[in-house]
């Protein structure tokens, strides 16, 4: 029987470190030593120092391999969302795996383009959209715009018009389905800023129609991030199936139909739907609108291919708390702090005495910027001396994008590896370029 991952006493959450990663593609330990694939992560350590983002190239494939596994039976095009991770070796990966791609700007279409992707197996999200970003796109190729209000498709029109070109649309809509994830990352809700709502959608498209250099190609959804049910899928796609239907009706033949990204992880003990349950559920609905489905997965594909890992500099026990204070923090990895994410936080070599409840204590796993926000975990129980490693799984999405240089710190190296091999994907920054840019007033 597998060891339950979790255990919470009142001092704080335990987490089993080899049950944790009997979940995680291409993480684990041998001969106590946490691995990645065959790379050791002391060996990781030794070459790039800390804080370090390390990312396993077969999760990625894996997790991209199982999404056009399930679907198969549908002609359909996977567009990986590259706000995620945008490290150019991750995009490669994926585009030489044959992936599409999901951007929100003009500087993700550049990096994809680097990394050797196609623009035009490429959709163009996003709510403000500016005239450059648009004319770009278009003299790219861009695969589709996936529009997020009628200013825009007007806007994308006239760019056209100019570059006497067709622009590819798609227009996103709003079904107002509660994705019941966390607020800040729910998007499909009228209270939303994105998209084009439900019932006025039919009319938006009968505008479209009737623009010079619109070429209406499609639709698109994407309701929120994180889910971890299948429910809100289904009752967003039944909406937009009802308005596929509704546009046949007027004559407007679509030949995509976008249902997003969102399919959650697991980060501790989440339980979140299989991508074969995911398609399980949507295939009976999909295969008989005839469409070619496209899908925007972020998070799911790279989430658990990555970890971030961080030295612990400085042990402060005081009367109420533990404060461990790593040398990563909320500009590294910001999720705990904006989102109150849990992600896991564990050790890079088992104490040979083995470790269980007893042997812990309670620790706050905090940064040194100077914020009372900035924390990574809470109450974790761990077994820590000063220069221990630890890693924080979960964090190959939304981790480095998400990174700044609060506090004048330089953002973290990034490591690939493959089998036995390990690779520099971007070097640690230096201070010196941080304000290489600026400039003394001269006054
Ligand atoms: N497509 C669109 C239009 C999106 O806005 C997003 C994510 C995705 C696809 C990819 O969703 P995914 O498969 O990754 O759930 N920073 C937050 C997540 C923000 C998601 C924003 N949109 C976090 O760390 O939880």
């Amino acid at each position: 029987m597998s060891q339950s991952v979790t255990t919470q006493t009142e001092q704080g959450l335990y987490i089993n470190p080899e049950a944790l990663t009997a979940h995680l593609p291409e993480l684990h330990y041998q001969n106590n030593t946490l691995h990645m694939e065959q790379v050791s992560i002391t060996e990781v350590v030794k070459h790039y120092g800390t804080p370090c983002y390390v990312y396993s190239k077969q999760a990625i494939l894996d997790v991209y391999q199982a999404y056009t596994d399930s679907f198969a039976s549908l002609t359909h095009q996977i567009c990986y969302a590259v706000k995620a991770n945008s490290n150019l070796a991750v995009l490669g990966v994926l585009a030489q795996a044959g992936a599409g791609f999901d951007i929100v700007s003009r500087g993700e279409l550049m990096r994809v383009l680097a990394a050797g992707g196609e623009a035009t197996r490429v959709v163009f999200s996003g709510v403000g959209k500016t005239y450059s970003d648009i004319e770009y796109a278009l003299n790219q190729g861009i695969g589709c715009f996936n529009v997020e209000s009628i200013s825009e498709l007007t806007l994308i029109n006239e760019v056209a018009a100019q570059l006497d070109k067709s622009a590819p649309i798609s227009l996103r809509v709003n079904p107002d389905v509660d994705a019941k994830t966390h607020p800040y990352i729910s998007t499909g809700l009228k209270d939303n800023k994105f998209g084009i709502a439900h019932e006025d959608a039919l009319v938006v498209y009968q505008q479209a129609a009737k623009l010079s250099h619109i070429d209406i190609v499609g639709i698109d959804c994407h309701i929120g991030s994180q889910l971890t049910e299948v429910a809100p899928f289904v009752a967003a796609l039944d909406k937009v199936i009802e308005l596929v239907h509704s546009l046949r009706k007027a004559g407007i033949e679509l030949r995509h139909i976008d249902l997003g990204g969102g399919l959650g992880v697991r980060y501790i003990d989440e339980t979140p739907v299989s991508i074969d349950e995911f398609a399980n559920a949507l295939l009976p609905k999909l295969s008989e609108l005839g469409l070619t489905v496209f899908f925007e997965p972020g998070r799911s594909i790279v989430a658990n291919a990555g970890v971030l890992l961080t030295k612990v500099d400085v042990l402060k026990p005081t009367e109420h708390k533990n404060f461990a204070i790593v040398d990563a923090a909320m500009n590294d990895l910001i999720r705990p702090a904006l989102y109150q994410a849990e992600m896991a936080v564990i050790p890079n070599v088992l104490p040979s005495n083995g470790i269980n409840t007893e042997s812990t204590e309670p620790w706050d796993i905090v940064g040194a910027i100077c914020e009372t926000g900035d924390f990574l975990a809470k109450d974790r129980l761990l077994s820590l001396s000063t220069g221990d490693i630890l890693a924080i799984t979960g964090a190959g999405a939304y981790g480095f994008t998400m990174s700044s240089n609060y506090n004048s710190r330089p953002r973290a190296s990034e490591v690939m590896v493959a089998d036995d091999r390990h690779q520099l994907i971007r070097k640690r920054e230096t201070v010196e370029a941080l304000y290489a840019d600026e400039v003394l007033w001269q006054g």
